[in-house]
């Protein structure tokens, strides 16, 4: 097996999940590379479900091991609860399948403190984050002011270093009355987290950089999506890391050769979380879907807002991360259409538009040009064989390959396991 990088093509929540889970199978190493517990991938294995934020999914399988690398931000307490479910659940984490960078950034409740204070500043004009501290995280590494993973792992010097950090945040909070942070009783709660988490810390980049010499395979698992980017996406209405292909390896400390392939993940049509322009939604299509009890936040649980499929926001995800390959997941929530819209392109000022704008006022100023593509009105979510589907779903994906000009070789018509079909 090659070594893969999954990305999302849109703005997460694509259903990369299930796509990584299916392709762990042939690889031997799964690493995330970028984001935090923003994340929630949803996993269902033999009818069990799974939400996992921060461990790749394939810890579900007991043969592989999983790297969360240096480009993720770390909240330490909310990683020790998902193992803890894990374990739970009879999975066995053991520091053989489960390694963690010790240069990954910590996300911790001060920076989730500076994330609800700053969303309450913007007031409408917030970016509906999901609040894990995500973007102060990021913004401190960047800012050289972040603690990480192996500062955590020396309680005396940690403390002393998240101290004067929380009586920083406090007098910020102070200004606006938000409630104030307990240092001794925060560090209490991390360094306990720390001592659980040590076993499995370890310098990663140098891990992976054996295994890949041992002739292993690797599997980079994206977390959210191309337009969340922080420099290609609907800015600023975006995440704070790089979702791209790229990500993968600033994120894991590969360099580019490694990497053999590029797998994009789309559904079907376009869902958004959060706040930021949306070409392609469309009301009646989100309620039909959330009516089914389709389309809610893994991590938040928040109503995503749905749409139809959007051309120009797959071409630039195909750009920005060389992608090889196409993979549709979520087919069925299109199950019940005579004809389904399809974006093509933008008109913006009388401009037609292949590729996204820049600016997010012309972003929230775009026109949708659609193309009715025929539906199959028919429940396809029992369909186990691509051939099996119905003429008209084959010709929806063909025409999404042709159009892109990437192969589509995987298409999902279900959660399960079972319902990924493959070309
Ligand atoms: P943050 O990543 O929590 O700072 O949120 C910034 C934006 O990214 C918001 O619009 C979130 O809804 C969105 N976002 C973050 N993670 C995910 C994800 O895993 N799926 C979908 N949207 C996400």
């Amino acid at each position: 097996m090659p070594n893969v990088v999954i990305v999302g093509a849109q703005w997460g929540d694509e259903g990369k999940g299930k796509i990584i889970d299916f392709l762990t199978e042939e690889s031997d190493i799964v690493v995330r590379a970028q984001g935090g517990n923003n994340a929630g991938h949803t996993v269902i294995v033999d009818g069990e479900k799974h939400v996992l934020h921060l461990i790749p999914s394939g810890i579900l399988w007991p043969d592989k091991t999983c790297v969360i690398g240096n480009g993720v931000v770390m909240d330490p307490v909310s990683l020790v609860g998902e193992i803890d479910g894990l374990r739970a659940r009879g999975r066995a984490i053991t520091p053989a399948n489960l390694l963690l960078s010790n240069r990954a950034h910590l996300a911790l409740p001060i920076h989730r403190a500076l994330d609800r204070f700053r969303e309450a500043r913007l007031g409408a004009a917030k970016l509906g984050t999901t609040g894990r501290g995500i973007g102060p995280a990021y913004a401190d590494k960047a800012h050289r002011g972040g603690l990480r993973l192996a500062d955590l792992m020396v309680p005396k010097d940690f403390a002393a270093k998240f101290e004067p950090k929380v009586e920083e945040t406090n007098e910020l909070l102070a200004t606006v009355g938000l409630e104030q942070l307990h240092f001794a009783d925060e560090c209490e709660k991390l360094l306990e987290a720390g001592e659980k988490l040590a076993p499995h810390v370890t310098d990663t980049a140098v891990f992976i950089h054996r295994q890949l010499k041992a002739g292993k395979s690797l599997l980079f698992e994206g977390a959210q999506g191309s337009h969340l980017d922080v420099d290609f996406g609907t800015y600023p209405f975006v995440t704070s890391s790089s979702t791209i292909a790229g990500g993968a390896c600033t994120g894991a400390g590969v360099g580019p050769h490694a990497i053999d392939r590029v797998i994009g993940v789309c559904k079907a049509y376009t869902t958004r979380v959060g706040s930021g322009p949306f070409p392609t939604e469309n009301e009646g299509f989100s309620d039909k879907l959330h009516a089914l009890g389709r389309e809610f936040g893994a991590t938040t649980g928040r109503p995503r807002g749905c749409g139809w499929l959007d051309l120009v926001l797959l071409r630039y995800s195909a750009i920005i991360s060389g992608m090889d390959e196409l993979a549709v997941t979520n087919l069925d929530g299109l199950d019940d259409f005579d004809t389904i819209p399809v974006c093509v392109a933008y008109e913006l000022d009388g401009q037609r538009l292949e590729t996204p704008p820049v600016r997010i006022e012309d972003w929230e100023r775009v026109t949708p040009i659609f193309e009715d593509w025929a539906g199959w009105r028919q429940d396809i979510s029992s369909v186990r064989r691509w051939q099996d589907l119905p003429a008209n779903a084959q010709a929806y994906l063909d025409r999404l390959s042709e159009a892109l000009e990437l192969p589509i070789r995987m298409a999902g018509v279900g959660p399960d396991r079972l319902q990924t079909l493959v070309r």
